[in-house]
């Protein structure tokens, strides 16, 4: 594929820089923008990105910039956006503080990138990802979050390490928000195929369904200074891959569903088909009833929460 366009993202945090990192070492895009508020960190990142080029043997140019002209005409825009959280905070406690700036700076990417599809990291994601939207004013396609992706490769990660094989071997699903009420999917978790019922207790499975959904808090509380952002960057930068390359991939991401699975109008985690454009459809499964019965009370729950947004 020849390399073309724009991806932007926002926010030189380390989520976003590591973002930027993946982006720029795809080699698929002329010009990755990143922008922070901070003097200088942006275009540190982007100088210091662009020095590895001739090692790594990438073209892509990094442009690092505290002004939003450098985002101009983006193709994508990858929302990072925000406060991480400390120690002992669930993504919730954020919810304040994230959405003004959320709210800000959808405003201003809208105005420099008419065209684009967003993607919001930022946390509480679902409801930041809800907030881009309303504030955005795009097609709802054109606006999704990341957070299934991440959520579901904490869960095969685990799965891979308790039964000792191969990730590439596994494959699991989540589904639901990424919260509490995040909803691992065992049904469509298989180690080579194999149902993962079969090879591990429903007490193992239920404990690593419960390190899934605490993935996030386990690495904050180990860092103690920020949250994670190998694994989130890595899955967000493959939602802005997907898109770039129209590739069709099914993820599991946070995507507008009205109607699907018989839930009304609201952000949730689920498999959609991603490509040019942001979402092409959400992808429904068949779920044990338990598994549904969880999928729509997430979707309640964030419903609340997402309410409680729009005035923010
Ligand atoms: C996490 C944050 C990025 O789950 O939401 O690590």
């Amino acid at each position: 594929m020849t390399r073309s366009g724009k991806v932007s993202v926002i926010g030189a945090g380390f989520y976003g820089s590591t973002t930027a990192q993946r982006l720029a070492e795809y080699d698929i895009f002329d010009t990755v923008a990143l922008v922070d508020i901070i003097e200088g960190k942006p275009q540190g990142i982007a100088l210091d990105i662009n020095q590895s080029r001739p090692v790594e043997g990438f073209e892509t140019k990094l442009v690092g910039s505290n002004d939003y002209a450098v985002t101009e005409g983006s193709d994508i825009v990858v929302i990072t956006a925000g406060l991480p959280r400390k120690p002992g905070m669930s993504r919730m406690d954020l919810l304040e503080t994230n959405a003004q700036i959320v709210r800000d700076v959808t405003e201003k990417v809208v105005a420099a990138s008419p065209e684009a599809v967003i993607i919001v990291v930022s946390n509480p994601l679902d409801e930041m990802t809800a907030l881009a939207s309303l504030a955005s004013g795009f097609p709802k396609n054109r606006v999704m979050g990341q957070a299934g992706m991440l959520d579901t490769a904490r869960f095969t990660n685990n799965v891979a390490e308790e039964l000792g094989v191969p990730v590439g071997s596994v494959t699991t699903l989540t589904l639901g928000s990424h919260g509490d009420t995040m909803v691992p999917v065992p049904s469509a978790c298989s180690v080579d195929g194999k149902p993962l019922a079969d090879l591990l207790p429903a007490e193992k499975i239920e404990e690593l369904v419960t390190r899934t959904r605490n993935g996030g808090a386990e690495v904050v509380a180990l860092l103690k200074t920020g949250s994670a952002y190998y694994a989130p960057s890595a899955a967000a930068a493959r939602m802005a891959r997907a898109v770039r390359e129209d590739s069709g991939a099914v993820m599991p991401v946070c995507a507008w569903v009205d109607g699907e699975y018989g839930i009304d109008g609201v952000y949730l985690g689920v498999e959609a088909e991603i490509g040019a454009g942001g979402v092409k459809k959400v992808v429904e499964r068949d779920l044990t009833d338990s598994e549904l019965a969880a999928l729509k009370e997430a979707a309640e729950a964030v419903r609340a929460k997402q309410a409680d947004v729009a005035d923010m």
